[in-house]
């Protein structure tokens, strides 16, 4: 990602209970506003966090959003008994930042439940109440995005589907672009939560094959294609797949090998930077579809254009989830799913062409081409918007 400006905040927090840190970084705010999920995972860093925050920077300007990026780390497992507590000492210790503008959502590590709910205790409101409060009719923003968060589709969430549902979009825009065929593709997705398990649901829709989904406890791959819905249905809350639901071809192997799967799409969903310089060559795939933030460093994505493997940068390819969110509460969609994937597809669509023409138009790999134009767009609405918080109630943005 292009270097940029010093982040506007960093905050490192020691829980006074188990002595482990929590992170917050504000990147920049736009009208007042900064949005950007928060995270558990052990070993998250204050230098994580500020790259995924300016991840978020860079997702709001790519669906023109006017919004800066943010994000929240706490370094701690998920499944520490002690995880829950901490959570909802951090979301205490961090309230001024929400009240001063910080609207955050679930991440690796954290379901939206949860944190609505410790959001809820604290007297918080909803976990995107900064940008609720600032959308000139909090209570019918803050209605829609409830009504929108209890929307099931097929079992699952609208708000932990639309994301991975972008991600397909993103892929077969791809496909289209390239004249490729989609019932020809596999796909192997590591890690299956939120995003990679609606990223597996989406693309296996669209006709492509997955043949291998890798969670925190390993890989489960079938050549013949896994029965997606079956292991969707088997996780648990923190994406992990129930292996005595496993059918007759599916097959384990350590997690760490996925990379040597024989595929022609990978979509890292999980955590960060597992595309590096030293494995980027075992890249097999012709397209990386980025459904996690932040998971190929910048060595690994020089090597793959040069060798001609397409990636999809994290935050187009993943901004439909985000995207969902600013749409519902400034009512430029409805909370109803039909309008939310129809939305999410056109814009995804459309994002992913004109990156990939413009890249090819200049001879640069598809990241430079967002990268430029996402900044460009974030910096306009912040030249129209101001960097605070101004009197004048937000407005939905033509995407
Ligand atoms: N949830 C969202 O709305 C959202 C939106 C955009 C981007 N993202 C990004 O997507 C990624 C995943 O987030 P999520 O919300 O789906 O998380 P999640 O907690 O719902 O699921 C994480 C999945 O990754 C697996 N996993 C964890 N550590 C792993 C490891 N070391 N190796 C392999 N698999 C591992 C888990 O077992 C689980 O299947 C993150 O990078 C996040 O920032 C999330």
């Amino acid at each position: 990602m292009t270097p940029g400006p010093e982040p506007r905040l960093r905050v490192i927090w020691t829980d006074p209970v188990t002595g482990r840190k929590g992170y917050a970084v504000i990147d920049r705010m736009v009208n007042g506003l900064a949005g950007g999920g928060t995270r558990m995972r052990s070993g998250v860093s204050l230098e994580e966090v500020e790259r995924l925050a300016r991840t978020m920077s860079y997702k709001n300007g790519a669906f023109n959003l006017p919004g800066g990026g943010a994000k929240g780390g706490l370094d701690i497992d998920p499944h520490d008994p002690q995880a829950r507590g901490m959570l909802s000492r951090y979301v205490r210790a961090m309230r001024p930042l929400y009240l001063s503008g910080w609207g955050t959502a679930e991440d690796l590590g954290v379901t939206q439940d949860l944190l609505g709910e410790v959001f809820a205790e604290q007297g918080l409101g909803l976990t995107v109440q900064a940008m609720l409060d600032r959308s000139g009719n909090s209570q019918a923003a803050g209605r829609r995005i409830s009504q929108g968060l209890a929307i099931q589709v097929d079992g699952i969430g609208l708000a932990d589907c639309i994301g991975g549902y972008g991600v397909a979009e993103a892929a077969a825009a791809c496909v289209d672009y390239k004249g490729w065929d989609m019932s020809e593709m596999r796909v192997v997705v590591q890690g299956f939560g939120s995003m990679g398990g609606s990223s597996a649901r989406y693309l296996a829709k669209l006709g492509a094959k997955v043949v291998g989904v890798v969670d925190v406890n390993g890989a489960v791959t079938n050549p013949d294609a896994l029965d997606v819905e079956r292991l969707l249905k088997s996780r648990n809350a923190l994406g992990e797949i129930d292996r005595s639901a496993l059918g007759s071809g599916d097959r384990e192997s350590p997690g760490e090998r996925w990379l040597e799967i024989d595929t022609d799409i990978i979509v890292p969903a999980a955590v960060a930077d597992v595309i590096t310089a030293d494995n980027a060559a075992q890249v097999k795939a012709r397209m990386v579809v980025e459904a996690a933030n932040i998971p190929t460093t910048d060595d690994a994505q020089r090597r793959l254009y040069e060798r001609g493997v397409v990636v999809i940068p994290d935050y187009v390819a993943n901004g439909g989830a985000n995207a969902w969110w600013w749409w519902t509460l400034l009512g430029v969609i409805e909370a109803d799913a039909d309008q939310a994937f129809k939305h999410v597809s056109e814009v995804m669509r459309d994002t992913v062409k004109g990156m990939l023409e413009r890249a090819d138009a200049s001879g640069v790999s598809p990241r430079e081409a967002a990268d430029q134009l996402s900044m460009q767009n974030l910096d306009d609405l912040a030249e129209k918007l101001g960097e605070d918080a101004s009197e004048v109630p937000l407005e939905p943005v033509k995407a």
